[in-house]
């Protein structure tokens, strides 16, 4: 954010939020490499929302230097998306989730957006502290189920009458994973 002589000028170490730029991308993926064990999905998804015309792509930079991101889409008219929350975890615990979270409601408010959703895994402690500090509040609750492809039909024939077998059977006797 520029300012005018005479204004405060922020601290160099103040995250600063701004609409992403092309150039962003290695620097955001270099960090976004370390968000979960097996990585991340914002490579797949950067070009797309980078060119997002109706919401917006937003990166926090601490120095100059991006250090998180997080993009906002519109739903409907009234409804936006916030997706993709991400702080690089050499810079955690300062402020640039929260900024970033501020920032992207205040993008949600200008393109007319009177409510946010967001998804959450229900363990993401972290995330969902953050939320509920801007008055995010938990409206419903996924249940993720999986089984080994291969065990799930022998298993059903051989089993006795227990509930494990009965739940097999009632998944017709095929592996996979549902959510409800
Ligand atoms: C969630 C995440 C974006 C928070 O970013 P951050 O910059 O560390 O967050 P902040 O420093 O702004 O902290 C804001 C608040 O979040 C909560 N919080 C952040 N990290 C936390 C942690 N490890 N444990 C508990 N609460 C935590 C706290 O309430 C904190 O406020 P406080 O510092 O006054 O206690 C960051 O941990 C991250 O990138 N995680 C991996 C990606 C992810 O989980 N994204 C959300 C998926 S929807």
């Amino acid at each position: 954010m520029d300012v005018s002589d005479g204004e405060r000028r922020e601290a160099p170490t103040e995250p600063r939020v701004r609409p992403a730029r092309p150039e962003d991308r290695d620097a955001v993926l270099a960090f976004c490499a370390r968000t979960w064990s097996d990585g991340d999905y914002i490579a797949e998804v950067w070009d797309d929302w980078l060119g997002n015309q109706r919401g917006v792509l937003l990166v926090a930079t601490l120095a100059e230097r991006p250090v998180g991101l997080v993009h906002v889409r519109m739903l409907s008219a009234d409804e936006a998306w916030l997706e993709g929350i991400r702080v690089d975890p050499a810079v955690r615990r300062q402020g640039v989730g929260r900024v970033l979270t501020s920032r992207g409601l205040v993008a949600a408010r200008e393109r007319g957006a009177a409510v946010a959703r967001l998804f959450t895994m229900w363990d993401n402690v972290a995330a969902q502290a953050m939320f509920g500090a801007f008055g995010f509040t938990r409206i419903a609750q996924v249940t993720y189920y999986e089984a080994a492809a291969e065990a799930t039909a022998p298993a059903s024939r051989t089993a006795t009458c227990d509930g494990r077998a009965s739940a097999c059977r009632r998944v017709g006797g095929r592996a996979g994973s549902a959510a409800g």
